[in-house]
């Protein structure tokens, strides 16, 4: 990596921030201060100290020949070393039973499933559970309310009956108080394996998994591991010895919670002896440290459970287990138009959504099949999840969403689009006979430009991953298409003298989306 070779030639020289300017006239790196540099005439082109900087300039041979190796073996190689030994374990997507599929779901969903593809790409292992929400008080609510109202029989129910069966409790229990008792009464039975009990639950499970996997297959996720918090009702039990033994189980009013210094306590056991979310989380951290020994544990939840997430992660310290704790804590979604807007956002109906996506892809891509349609508006949807930080809340705006112009996955296909059909067009480019690169000249600042691009990749794949931010990816992906379509709408390629290297700068930014793409799980498509 040309950074790395950097930080030898600097040595102590180097910072951790060492910049690209985004002026392409202050070179390729830019440091702070003016530095001491070892010279390398084959690394650096130029050093230009100006305004209190050093900028650097890469030898063009040089990027040439890293812009050669991206996708190769060797280049592989290299990237893997990064996470050579170490292990992660990631939890994402976890939906709740009897609830429809909702849109924080979904970008639990895209953004934990990009950033395993980041990790396993840079050689960790990677393990992903998607824990399930498949226990607690609110099975004992869907119960009273299938046996109360239900008006068919639970294995003919849809998940939206299971839903609506689940708010009209809520509506009921608002008039009649002693509803709640019930529900209550019916989780105890549950978690003490009632016959009747747990066969309903056990529908439920079946009828919810079957919709979950649907939508998994239509978004071409396949998670790990699906272990699903009913999997630890049996490993409780230990983690309440285990927090005994340490002393940090405190009665409060019936119920047993641990305390912090900076965090309002979390509920262990409720007062009525039923278990917490927060114990079964707990029992999972335990799990997974004796099964998997993880370096890092990432949770990718919503930021409303910021806290919940922050007392696992001192919980678990207090109970030593030490591994690198991360959650995502991603933002909202808000919608700019139509019947969404004015809803909250957690029971928007997946489905609806991705209809939407399809009929606007086929607006944008006609004469496509139904297969391509689906990778544009499935790309489409998932862009919009990957594009930005994380954390920051998400403006859903179908314009935006489906721009072939701007900061949107079609955009990225399209361009991908567009270099294959370059390529296709030449009739001297030929993938596997080795282009004499270096003889290549680049004298046109659009061409430059992208070859100043291609070896950041790399780069940018290891920081999305230091800052689990798919976005660093997504981002960078569009620089590099908005750079190529620039060359592109600028000189011809096909018969021109400069088609040979105009043809490797095609091929190299074909190849860097497509793998881009692939780390971000979106489908490349040929045509467009
Ligand atoms: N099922 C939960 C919800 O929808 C998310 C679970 C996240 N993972 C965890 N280990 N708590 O709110």
């Amino acid at each position: 990596m040309i950074k790395d070779e950097l930080k030898k030639l600097l040595g102590d020289n180097f910072e951790e921030k060492i910049d690209h300017p985004t002026v392409e006239k202050f070179g390729d790196f830019a440091i702070r201060g003016e530095v001491k540099i070892r010279e390398n005439k084959d690394l650096i082109e130029k050093i230009e100290k100006i305004a209190g900087f050093t900028n650097i300039f890469i030898n063009k041979n040089k990027l040439i020949n890293e812009a050669e190796k991206i996708g190769g073996g060797e280049w592989q190689k290299e990237i893997e070393n990064v996470g050579k030994g170490k292990t992660m374990v990631i939890d994402y997507s976890a939906p709740n039973i009897a609830k429809t599929f909702g849109i924080g779901h979904l970008r639990s969903t895209n953004i934990g499933q990009a950033i395993y593809n980041i990790y396993q790409f840079l050689g960790w292992k990677c393990l992903g559970d998607n824990h399930l929400g498949d226990w607690g008080t609110q099975f004992g609510k869907l119960i009273v309310a299938i046996k109360k109202w239900g008006s068919k029989s639970v294995e003919e129910m849809s998940i939206e009956d299971l839903e609506n069966l689940y708010v009209k409790f809520h509506e009921e229990a608002e008039k009649e108080t002693t509803l709640e008792d019930e529900a209550r009464e019916w989780f105890s039975k549950l978690e003490e394996k009632d016959k009747e009990a747990t066969e309903i639950w056990q529908k439920c499970i079946d009828i919810s998994l079957n919709e979950f996997d649907r939508i998994y297959e239509l978004l071409g996720v396949k998670i790990d591991y699906a272990y699903g918090e009913s999997f630890y009702l049996d490993k409780m039990p230990a983690v309440i010895k285990l927090m005994e033994d340490k002393g940090i189980l405190k009665e409060s009013e019936g119920a047993k919670i641990v305390e912090f210094k900076r965090m309002p306590p979390a509920m262990v056991i409720k007062s009525n002896g039923t278990t917490t979310y927060f114990l079964r989380d707990m029992a999972t951290v335990k799990y997974r440290m004796e099964t998997w020994n993880p370096d890092l544990i990432i949770y990718e939840i919503g930021a409303d459970q910021e806290l919940h997430c922050r007392q696992i992660f001192e919980t678990s310290k207090m109970l030593g287990w030490t591994p690198q704790f991360y959650n995502v804590a991603h933002g909202m979604i808000r919608w700019t138009e139509g019947k969404f807007s004015t809803r909250k956002g957690q029971t928007i109906h997946l489905s609806e959504v991705i209809e939407r996506a399809m009929s606007e892809a086929r607006k944008i891509a006609p004469n496509n099949d139904e297969g391509k349609i689906k990778a544009v508006a499935i790309g489409a949807i998932k862009f919009n999840d990957l594009k930005q930080d994380p954390k920051k809340d998400i403006i859903f705006d179908w314009k935006k969403v489906m721009s072939m112009e701007g900061n949107s996955g079609p955009y990225l296909q399209y361009t991908y689009a567009r270099c294959l059909s370059v390529l296709n067009k030449s009739s001297i480019f030929n993938l596997q006979s080795s282009i004499k690169n270096t003889e290549f000249n680049y004298s046109e600042d659009e061409e430059m430009a992208l070859l100043r691009e291609f070896y950041k990749f790399e780069e940018k794949i290891i920081e999305a991953a230091e800052r689990f931010s798919p976005a660093v990816v997504a981002e960078y992906l569009i620089g590099l298409a908005r750079k190529y379509n620039e060359f592109y709408a600028k000189f011809r390629i096909i018969g021109e003298n400069e088609e040979e290297q105009r043809l490797f700068l095609t091929e190299r930014t074909a190849k860097i989306l497509k793998i881009g793409l692939d780390l971000l799980g979106i489908k490349t498509v040929e045509k467009m």
